[in-house]
């Protein structure tokens, strides 16, 4: 168990102790499905359903490094743009992944969530996910907090309205209006932001994740396709992590 929580960066042989200094949320852009399938000639689908595999796979071991929240982009609002068999393909991903890998959530004291516009999920995928929901939510474990149907833009539009109506009905005044208000109207109001950001798949973009929740994140790029993403690999940016100087804007 010890040695699970050292990690040794092969590049210099130099052994990191991550024990004070993990990351509580980290959130993780799993990118790469459609390329992983595409370089073994098979069809996106099959990319997407081995990155469920890998899903499985880290939630496992994020909540054995004691990660305290790991949201994964599962659908984007853009997303819908998709070829129809590959959006209903996604949406049947999260009924999958519940009915096999519940129970061991339950039983790792998972508490599953959802942040997204869920009314717009099909009707199937709303099951799935409030089931499991419903099910950890006794739990007081890692919170496993899946995107779907989630846009950061969409989010922050969502915000303002919320608070515009405040002023109308004369409950909040402009003047009290502060990041904690906005933070309130986000749909990470009860989760704290992520300290790390991973991206896999070698492209250094946000695509519309967590914006506001991410201005004082650290990030961490790699070339791994998601559906090749290990253990080894979620334990090397925790060790990273570990070793970076966080200053939000100040000085050491
Ligand atoms: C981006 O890769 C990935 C997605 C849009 C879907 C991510 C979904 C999963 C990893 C499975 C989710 C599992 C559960 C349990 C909900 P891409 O398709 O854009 O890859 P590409 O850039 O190589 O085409």
């Amino acid at each position: 168990m010890l040695d699970k929580l050292f990690f040794r960066k092969k590049s210099h042989e130099q052994k990191w102790d991550i024990n004070d200094n993990i990351p509580s949320h980290v959130a993780i852009i799993m990118d790469g499905n459609g390329r992983w399938a595409k370089k073994r000639a098979m069809p996106r689908i099959a990319g997407h359903h081995e990155g469920m595999k890998t899903v499985k796979k880290i939630v496992k071991e994020a909540n054995q490094i004691g990660i305290k929240v790991l949201t994964l982009y599962a659908f984007s609002t853009e997303n819908w743009k998709r070829p129809r068999e590959e959006v209903d393909f996604l949406m049947k991903l999260p009924g999958e992944f519940l009915s096999t890998f519940l129970p061991d959530l339950i039983k790792e004291n998972v508490q599953v969530r959802i942040m997204g516009k869920k009314e717009l999920l099909p009707i199937h995928t709303i099951k799935a996910v409030d089931q499991a929901i419903h099910k950890t939510s006794e739990n007081t474990g890692m919170i496993l907090n899946f995107a779907l149907n989630y846009g950061s833009r969409d989010e922050i539009t969502e915000a303002v309205r919320a608070i515009a109506s405040e002023i109308k009905s004369g409950t909040i005044d402009p003047s009290q209006i502060n990041e904690s208000t906005i933070e309130r109207y986000l749909m990470t109001s009860e989760l704290r932001d992520p300290d790390l950001l991973i991206r896999t798949s070698g492209e250094i973009r946000l695509s519309n994740f967590m914006l506001w929740q991410l201005a004082y994140s650290e990030f961490w790029f790699t070339d791994v396709l998601w559906p090749d993403f290990s253990e080894d690999h979620l334990r090397q940016a925790v060790s990273e992590y570990a070793q970076r100087g966080r200053r939000y804007g100040g000085l050491k």
